[in-house]
């Protein structure tokens, strides 16, 4: 098992295969953003596979792939087929915008792909335009009915609430959800490079309390997803949804996660910079037994929190870059 100098097990490995995306949402990556990593730096396939392998053998057992938008990557299918494949590798799952979802549900379920998490902040199309810079939505809702279709074992979504912009949009996406059979998370909006730090976050204590009484939810029983969500249920268990707070009640104390970079590098907080490069031990044939001990270093570099109330203007990496 990996445990880091906190006392904490990470046991959760996010792998982002590209930095790059076709949406701009308005908190995530600037118009115009050009700085992306380039081709010749992105770990290959043989090298993701080969640092999967050595976190499964170190006890990790759920891997997701990230990006940017990872459906960009070419051969995304073979690549969630090899890695489902290697030993230790229990859960395998995929965050995406969803735009490219109606070519690929099919296959990546096929593949052995596990679970699914969509991005989606709206269900209008004015407002998906607003916040990713283009008119998405049909592509969006394509994804979404292509993937209720090919029978992932949990598929959820993740909305991000602006002020002014979605909040008012919430209770919609409650229903939608629950009429889908999809997992709801609000998750609070982290000061993560300058566009996001343009907004307020939207504090979800109140909301939560709102939702609760509106469509009379209790506390789920059961850990859902391991992660930091704390989850809730309809009276009947079929609907449940759930908030991730880093603003108004971090978990950081509970966090089992670090990140994989498209370029090798271990981000070990989405606050923070530590970070260690595993590319140039992949490149120079490092043993299994150096990577295993360069992961474990790693591991051990991981920050107690991040600081995003202390310092909100700290962290200047938008999300795409770590992945998600
Ligand atoms: N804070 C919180 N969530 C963010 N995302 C992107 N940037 C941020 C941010 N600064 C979300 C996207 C997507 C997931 C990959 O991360 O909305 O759901
Ligand atoms: Fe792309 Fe996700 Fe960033 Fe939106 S939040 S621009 S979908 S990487």
């Amino acid at each position: 098992m990996l445990v880091d100098a906190y006392g904490r097990t990470i046991d959760y490995l996010r792998i982002s295969i590209t930095d790059r995306c076709d949406l701009r949402c308005t908190y995530c990556m600037p118009k115009g953003f050009t700085e992306f990593e380039k081709p010749s730096h992105w770990l290959s396939f043989d090298e993701i596979e080969r640092i999967v392998r050595q976190f499964a053998t170190m006890g990790t057992r759920r891997f997701r792939l990230t990006g940017g938008e990872p459906l960009l990557r070419k051969n995304i299918v073979e690549l969630a087929r090899r890695l489902k494949q290697v030993d230790g590798v229990d859960d395998l799952s995929l965050s995406t915008n969803a735009t490219q979802l109606q070519h690929y549900a099919h296959d990546l379920r096929q593949a052995g792909l596990d679970r699914l998490n969509i991005s989606l902040d709206s269900l209008t199309q004015y407002t998906v335009q607003k916040i990713v810079g283009f008119d998405a939505q049909e592509k969006i809702m394509a994804g979404l009915e292509a993937a209720k279709a090919a029978n992932f074992k949990q598929i959820k979504i993740n909305m991000v609430p602006l002020a002014g912009i979605n909040e008012h949009e919430i209770d919609d996406m409650v229903e939608f959800c629950l009429n889908n059979g999809f997992i709801l998370r609000l998750i609070e909006l982290m000061p993560m490079g300058a566009t996001a730090q343009q907004y307020d976050y939207v504090n979800l204590q109140p909301i939560i309390e709102r939702i609760h009484q509106k469509f009379n939810l209790k506390p789920a029983e059961g850990n859902y997803g391991g992660g930091p969500a704390r989850y809730w249920e309809s009276q009947d268990s079929s609907f449940l949804m759930g908030y991730i707070t880093p603003r108004s009640q971090h978990f950081c104390s509970s966090c089992n996660r670090v990140r994989l970079a498209v370029d090798g590098t271990l981000y070990m907080c989405l606050g923070q910079d530590h970070q260690y490069a595993l590319a140039p031990l992949l490149k120079a044939h490092a043993s299994d037994a150096e990577l295993q001990a360069a992961i474990q270093h790693a591991i051990d570099l991981k920050p107690l929190k991040h600081e995003f109330n202390e310092k909100p203007k700290k962290m200047i990496r938008i999300m795409s870059i770590t992945g998600g």
